[in-house]
């Protein structure tokens, strides 16, 4: 058959494997091949078992592989066929020299256009879907125009807004699709090719053109206003906790006004994910660059917050447990960083497990699909840790049990059954305020919630 586009992604992540798998399922007419260097990754999205758990993929992956979705290792073959390149490599933080810490590491991304460069044959156009520092476009035409030949390459920006374990949701109904090009002709040119693929199902009004320095920030910027939310509704969860004043009703009073609005208003034991935390770094990174000190310190203090956030739970938890953890056998509800995913990439539960085991407490970790990720999160912590999938299992014989994701399934657990089988006093810690405070502590346990009074038995 023959296909009117081919569309190369290079990088086989949360991002590119859902977001290629869309376009597929949406443009029958375009070929789409996913190109990852780790030749695992790439068996597995041509297997049964996919690498990443996101809610309705499996079913377009099964609708659309071998027809015009393929997943392939052929890096070289793949450039040299397709039109439009996406790149959607990981950018993940430098941890080594200038900027450690904070700004972006973009090795894996600036081999990709080396890549690019050095098998390209004719012209293509260049999609930024990875979450680049602003600016990047700019390196990355810099690097494919240095070829010795007349190739052009026009290189677009295309954040991707999608959230992990809605991706899919996400990606079939976006709230916008952004696309940043040049304002030159063939900017301009490439440009509508993108629109035209997203207009495949996303109404026009939604999809919105920039210049690529606008678009590149504005990625950065929803981020951060995200986390900011939490962040700030956080921050008044532990004057909360010292007043009488509930979390819940102040965020259901404030997100009332529709200025504010009522999302992203959940207070818990922090936020976590792949992006918040990187990308407000890098915005932090990128104004002490340019020398806006107070606008730099203003962003920081959302990750700020969230470390704070973190580190209160675990007072939280030492002061109810009578100042002393040692021992103490201790639940973990959840371990990805929300719920509906499998992914624990900077998921608050890593750093409350690690803090626990320095209390010398004995964890008990349980979660429905993170699992197999807490285990190499906490590889080598110096420490008693056992990985229970069965909920009422992993509680049994705990002292307490701290709740770190939000999944439905423990909200409707039995919790009579699970106090009958826990040491006594039991507790709990409602890192996510998913759990019925009142019936609980009528059961018998002593509950701290997340900015609201606890309710104890002594
Ligand atoms: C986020 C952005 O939402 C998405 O647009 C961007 O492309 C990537 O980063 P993601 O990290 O997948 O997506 O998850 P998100 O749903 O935003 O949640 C991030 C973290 O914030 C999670 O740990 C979540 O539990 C926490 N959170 C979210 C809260 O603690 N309270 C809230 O009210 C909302």
């Amino acid at each position: 058959m023959t296909f009117k586009k081919t569309i190369l992604c290079i990088g086989a992540g949360y991002v590119g494997g859902p977001t290629m798998a869309l376009i597929a399922y949406k443009c029958p007419q375009y070929k789409v091949t996913v190109v990852d260097i780790d030749p695992k990754r790439i068996a597995k999205w041509n297997s049964d078992n996919l690498p990443i758990y996101e809610p309705g993929l499996d079913e377009i992956v099964k609708a659309t592989r071998d027809r015009n979705l393929f997943f392939s290792t052929e890096i070289e073959r793949e450039i040299k066929e397709s039109d439009i390149i996406f790149v959607s490599v990981n950018t993940p933080t430098k941890m080594f020299g200038a900027g450690s810490g904070m700004a972006a590491d973009l090795q894996y991304w600036e081999k990709t256009a080396r890549q690019i460069r050095k098998y390209a044959e004719s012209h293509k156009i260049i999609v930024e879907k990875s979450t680049l520092p602003v600016k990047t476009a700019l390196a990355m035409e810099r690097i494919l125009s240095s070829a010795e030949n007349d190739i052009h390459f026009e290189v677009l920006s295309n954040p991707e807004f999608l959230a992990e374990g809605t991706a899919i949701k996400d990606l079939e109904d976006p709230d916008r699709v952004l696309i940043g090009s040049r304002e030159t002709p063939s900017g301009l040119k490439a440009r509508d090719e993108l629109v035209e693929i997203y207009a495949n199902w996303v109404p026009r009004e939604r999809i919105i053109t920039s210049n690529v320095w606008s678009s590149e920030l504005s990625k950065l910027v929803a981020n951060a206003f995200l986390a900011q939310r939490i962040s700030s509704i956080n921050s008044i969860t532990a004057l909360c906790e010292k007043t009488d004043a509930n979390i819940m009703e102040v965020a259901r009073a404030v997100g009332m006004d529709s200025r504010v609005g009522s999302k992203f208003l959940n207070a818990s034991v922090g936020f976590g994910g792949s992006c918040f935390k990187k990308d407000i770094l890098n915005l932090v990174y990128l104004c002490r660059h340019y020398g806006l000190d107070e606008v730099a310190d203003y962003w920081e203090g959302v990750v700020r917050i969230n470390d704070y956030q973190k580190e209160r739970f675990i007072l939280n938890m030492l002061s109810a447990m009578f100042n002393t953890l040692a021992g103490k056998k201790i639940c973990l509800f959840g371990f990805s960083y929300k719920a509906n995913t499998g992914d624990t990439r900077e998921s608050p539960a890593i750093f409350i497990a690690r803090r626990l085991i320095e209390e010398k407490a004995e964890l008990v970790i349980t979660d429905p699909k993170a699992l197999n990720n807490a285990m190499i999160d906490l590889n080598g912590v110096d420490g008693k840790i056992s990985y229970v999938e069965d909920p009422y299992k992993a509680s049994a014989n705990c002292d307490a049990i701290a709740v770190m994701t939000e999944w439905e399934i423990y909200a409707n657990l039995d919790f009579e059954k699970i106090y009958k089988s826990m040491a006594k006093p039991a507790f709990i810690f409602d890192g996510r305020n998913i759990l019925d405070h009142k019936r609980l502590y009528e059961i018998g346990f002593n509950v701290f919630p997340i900015g609201k009074p606890a309710l104890t038995h002594f």
